[in-house]
């Protein structure tokens, strides 16, 4: 009988030891992947929290910070939000600590301030232009203050080497790109609008439409509101961008076949 028992009880340890094995093992694997899933948040919260001289920014920070290059945010608001372009313009630094993610992401999707006959700088609506990756990316880095992020910085404007080569690199710089397309091609989805598409800027139709220089400065200043929020609109860009500038981009324009 006394055999019997201590056998049952091997046993039973043998299937306790087994267990606690799998358990740990299966501990182990699903912190693996939670490990993975969390990586970023866990290394950037004590960062953000105990302030500590560390090298790494959080990922989505950085690419806020590179999406606020790419988008001409900081064409507008200044370099890191700090203001100072234009009296229409405020600066971004206040806002990441009382507006709410939600309010900038609304802000962001469908701009501000925009009318049907601008005469000043608006909020662009971006909802269809920039990706919802990006605008929550771009929310991150505003509420983290707008830190500066190494490389995060526009492309510099050659000098010397003609109109059009400087207005090549402000098509890119001052973010037209994004809704114009790569060399003005078009084909930007604006769907709620008439075109469907946001205009191209190199075929016949635009040139025929905008054949003078005075015509298409007049444009990239006044800007052209087509409709409401979600529908993209022509920014207003008379008081942001300077007159050799204006001249630049029209100079590059006209290189576009
Ligand atoms: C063409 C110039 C222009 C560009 C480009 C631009 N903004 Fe703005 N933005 C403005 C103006 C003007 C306002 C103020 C609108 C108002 O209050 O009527 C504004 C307001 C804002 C506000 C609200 C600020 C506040 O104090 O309430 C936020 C946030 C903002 N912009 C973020 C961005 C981000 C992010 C980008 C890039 C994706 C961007 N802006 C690009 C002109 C611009
Ligand atoms: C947020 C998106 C957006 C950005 C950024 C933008 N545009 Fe536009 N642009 C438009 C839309 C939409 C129209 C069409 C307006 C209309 O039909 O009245 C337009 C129209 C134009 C036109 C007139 C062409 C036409 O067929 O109506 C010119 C020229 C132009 N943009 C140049 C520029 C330049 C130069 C920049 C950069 C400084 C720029 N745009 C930045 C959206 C944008």
């Amino acid at each position: 009988m006394a055999k019997g028992r201590e056998w049952r009880a091997e046993v039973v340890e043998a299937i306790v030891v087994l267990l606690a094995l799998a358990l740990a093992v299966g501990a182990g694997v699903g912190g693996f992947f939670l490990g993975r899933d969390t990586k970023h948040t866990g290394s950037a919260a004590p960062t953000a929290s105990t302030a500590q001289a560390a090298p790494s920014v959080d990922p989505h920070v950085a690419a806020g910070a590179h999406a606020f290059v790419q988008f001409a945010c900081a064409e507008c608001h200044g370099e890191q939000g700090r203001g100072g372009v234009s009296p229409d313009v405020p600066a971004l630094n206040r806002v990441g600590k009382t507006l709410t993610v939600v309010e900038l992401t609304r802000i962001i999707d469908h701009g501000l301030g925009e009318s049907a006959n601008p005469s000043k700088p608006y909020m662009p609506v971006w909802g269809a232009v920039i990706s919802k990756q990006q605008v929550s990316d771009l929310v991150t880095y505003v509420r983290a203050g707008l830190p500066a992020v190494p490389d995060a910085s526009a492309p510099a404007v050659p000098r010397n080497q003609g109109l059009a080569v400087a207005g090549s690199v402000l098509y890119v710089r001052d973010g037209c790109i994004n809704c114009h397309g790569p060399n003005g091609l078009g084909g930007v989805p604006n769907p709620l609008s008439e075109d469907k598409t946001i205009p191209s800027l190199s075929g016949g139709d635009f040139r025929k439409e905008f054949n003078t220089d005075a015509k298409i400065i007049d444009v990239i200043r006044s800007g052209s509101v087509i409709g409401r929020a979600p529908i993209v609109s022509m920014p207003h860009w008379g008081g942001i961008l300077s007159d050799a500038e204006l001249r630049a981009l029209v100079a590059y324009l006209k290189t576009l076949k």
